[in-house]
């Protein structure tokens, strides 16, 4: 039994959008990934997809991509990127319904892994593009979900965490945020993130460890299409 973490899949079968423009080592990136997840991971694994996973703009046109994911062996936990459309925040129970027994939506919950309890959100980080006031405002909702996510583990007994967050912790200017700060209130063991693809991205947050927890970018280009043992 193991745990893997890759994320930014985005795949596209049914709206068909070449990632290749994001560097020559996204070309044939689908075959890659199945491919190395056949190696790699079992049916009594555990695998957490940190977003990104489909192009497709509503739910019908994410079905193919989904449906990869689901074929794929282990139990897989999907964390929400922001490119994920289909995912309506608010829906995310809806998801887990519809889904059951093949797809885990983790979003104002958490799942268990042993005697860890895997939380996460999506996160967001200043790219440049937000008003001050949007941006503290998606923080905000960001943090309130990672918190409410802790919160349920805790409940529920669990003292040992492993984060997912889809964004990096921190933007490319700080070297501390409100994501990294909850993980070291509530003692999270390793906080696993996506995201930043392409060369240029790796090094825009923390990885390796820092104030005691282990920091791991996962993005699918970043591990060469590889799913990262996580535990
Ligand atoms: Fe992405
Ligand atoms: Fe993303």
């Amino acid at each position: 039994m193991a745990l893997y973490a890759i994320g930014d899949f985005h795949l596209s079968f049914t709206v068909h959008k070449p990632m290749d423009v994001f560097g020559k080592e996204w070309k044939d990136h689908v075959r890659k990934l199945r491919r190395n997840w056949l190696r790699t991971v079992r049916d009594t694994d555990t695998a957490v997809l940190t977003g990104d996973h489909s192009w497709g703009r509503n739910l019908e046109e994410c079905l193919e991509d989904l449906e990869f994911i689901e074929e794929l062996p282990g139990r897989k936990i999907l964390l929400r990127g922001n490119h994920d459309m289909f995912w309506d925040a608010k829906k995310t129970e809806k998801l887990n319904e519809r889904f059951a027994g093949r797809l885990e939506f983790l979003q104002n919950n958490f799942y268990a892994y042993e005697d860890y309890a895997l939380v996460g959100t999506k996160g967001y980080c200043d790219e440049g593009r937000d008003s001050l006031e949007q941006l503290e405002k998606l923080l905000t909702r960001e943090e309130q979900r990672l918190r409410i996510s802790f919160e349920a583990a805790k409940a529920a007994g669990y003292r040992k965490y492993i984060m997912f967050l889809h964004y990096p912790p921190t933007s490319i200017y700080e070297e501390e945020s409100r994501f990294t700060r909850m993980a070291e209130e509530y003692g999270a063991k390793k906080v696993v993130y996506s995201h930043c693809h392409g060369r240029r991205r790796y090094g825009d947050s923390i990885r390796g460890n820092w104030h005691g927890i282990e920091y791991r970018l996962v993005s699918s280009d970043y591990l060469r299409f590889v799913p990262d043992r996580i535990l």
